[in-house]
Formats: structure tokens, sequence, C-alpha cells
């Protein structure tokens, strides 16, 4: 599937910060300022790992291009592997990029050992997803990735839980909002609700369920781009919020699944255009172009859930 071009939705404006971009270079590039070999050597790697590139081996899962990653989905007519490997190569993938999330937003000396952690959590989630995706499954032996990657889940939402405790008490101070902790918490749980599931040899979704989980999600998603546009880009920050609004309502009334199809549409509309002019910097903001990535994959599974619940 071709990745939509981002068109009308959220305007273009010319990037007028060439100049001052090439003086920031030249201002951190001054010898003085430049580090020494040794303080180089010490410095923890943090940020995206680098996965090989490579297809599903278990028949019937399809992938969806629209973003920059794959987005791996049950293909039409899938059986229960396809569906159950399908669901774990999506979401230990968004697992392993909920740890590398955390990991950039824990800087400094005294944050080391939470971030440390995640980064364990975000090597662990690479393990699991290259295990999924580069070993063929049949319906009989899928019981043993259900169960490891259910444990491994439970393991990370104790961690996410208990962050997002210290950060509230304040007794951790990182830059990660304790809505964030909670949002990426609730994802988990409700993947372990889905491995269960699965592991029952049933697939379906429920549309009540599904309005329920991914309208909050959604809606939490926008309120996060509002947080991290610069506070100029109001007019952006004026539709996030409105946006955000529209999903807690969809979330708190229930709306049919027609109007929930259109809504997920708009969503990644929305997500695919943000995420496009933050990479070319026709966006001001602060949004990691990993996290638009993020957040646009998980508006493609939401748009694909509420076309297949029942
Ligand atoms: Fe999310």
């Amino acid at each position: 599937m071709e990745k939509r071009a981002a068109q009308g939705k959220l305007g273009r404006r010319q990037f007028a910060g060439g100049a001052m971009a090439t003086a920031g270079v030249s201002l951190l590039a001054t010898p003085s300022l430049a580090l020494p070999d040794k303080s180089a050597a010490l410095c923890e790697s943090i940020g995206p790992l680098a996965l090989p590139e490579g297809a599903a081996y278990t028949p019937g899962i399809a992938v969806d291009r629209r973003a920059r990653k794959p987005i791996f989905l049950p293909g039409p007519g899938a059986g229960y592997a396809a569906h159950a490997v399908s669901e774990v190569l999506f979401w230990t993938d968004i697992m392993m990029e909920h740890a590398m999330f955390i990991s950039l937003l824990m800087p400094g000396d005294h944050l080391r050992g939470p971030r440390s952690e995640a980064r364990r959590f975000q090597d662990l989630f690479a393990r699991h997803f290259l295990s999924a995706r580069d070993s063929g499954y049949a319906d009989y032996g899928i019981s043993p990735l259900l169960s490891s990657t259910r444990s491994s889940v439970q393991r990370f939402i104790e961690y996410k839980r208990r962050m997002q405790r210290a950060q509230e008490s304040g007794s951790l101070r990182s830059l990660v909002w304790p809505l964030f902790f909670d949002h990426i918490a609730r994802e988990a749980e409700r993947f372990v609700v889905r491995l269960d599931r699965l592991a029952y040899g049933d697939t379906a979704l429920q549309s009540d369920e599904v309005s329920a989980f991914w309208t909050r999600i959604m809606a939490d998603h926008l309120e996060f781009i509002a947080h991290l546009l610069d506070p100029q880009e109001r007019a952006l920050v004026d539709q996030a919020v409105e946006r955000a609004g529209q999903l807690y309502e969809a979330h708190a009334f229930r709306v049919d699944s027609g109007q929930l199809a259109t809504l997920a549409d708009e969503v990644i509309d929305f997500k695919t255009a943000a995420e496009q002019g933050i990479e070319t910097g026709q966006i001001k903001s602060i949004i990691d172009p990993a996290l638009a990535d993020h957040v646009l994959r998980e508006a493609v599974r939401f748009s694909d859930e509420v076309r297949r619940a029942q």
C-alpha cells in the first residue's frame, strides 16, 4: 500500500530556520566544546536498535506500508497462527519503542538506573519481535510464543506502573509525563488480555472493547502531540486539542462502527500530515520522528481493528 501524501490538512509553510541552524552547528563545533575521545567511549547508546529488515515467515500476515516501519496485520482470510503472530509482531515492536522513548526521556547520571532497566526491556522486546518474525508458525505451535511474550509484557507493566507512581510522587524526576506511563501501561495490559484470548484460540475482536480502548488511546496521542508542538504552532495545537475532544466524546458516548471508522481515518490523515511536516521541518516541535511514526502505526491498527470487530 502506498504511503499517503500529506495534503491540505495542516497547511504548508516555508522553513525559515536554516541560518540559525547553521549558526547552532558552528557553535557546537568550537574546539573548547569538543568531547575528549575517552568521554565519547563512555557514552551510552540510546535510540532505535538496528534490527535486520525482513518479512514475517508465518503465512497469511499482511504488511501495511503507510508508516515508515512495516505494520504487521492479519491478511484477508488469515488463520489462527497469522492472527496470533501478527498481533505479537505489532505489539512487541510497540513495546520495544516504549522502552526506547522512556530511555530517551530519562537523561543524566541520576536516572541511569531506571534508564538501564528501560534499555534492557528494549533489547528484550527486540528479541521477541525478531524471533516471532523469523520463525514460521503453524496453528498447533503458538503456545510457547504467547506465553513467553506474556511473561515479558507482565514484567514491563510492573516497571511502567512503578515508574508512573514514582513520577507522580516526585521520587522520580524524568521527562516522562505520568499520563505517558499510564498510556503505555494500558497498552501493555490490553496486550496481555489479547494474548490470553489468543491462547484460548479466540481471535475475535469485540466492537465495544475496540471502541473503548482505542478512542482513549487516540485522544491521549492527540494531547501528547498538542503538548510537544512548539507553543507558537497555535493553529495545530488547537486542531490537536479539538480532535482529542472528539475522541474523548466518542469514548464516553460510544459511536457506531461507521463513525468510528471515519474517526480512525481522520486520525490517520492528521498523523500522516504531522509526521511529514515534522520530518521536513515545516512543523516546529520537539516530537521525535520515531514517536510520530509510532502513533501513526497505532492509528492504522485502530482502523484495522474497527473494520474487523464484531
Ligand atoms: Fe499509544
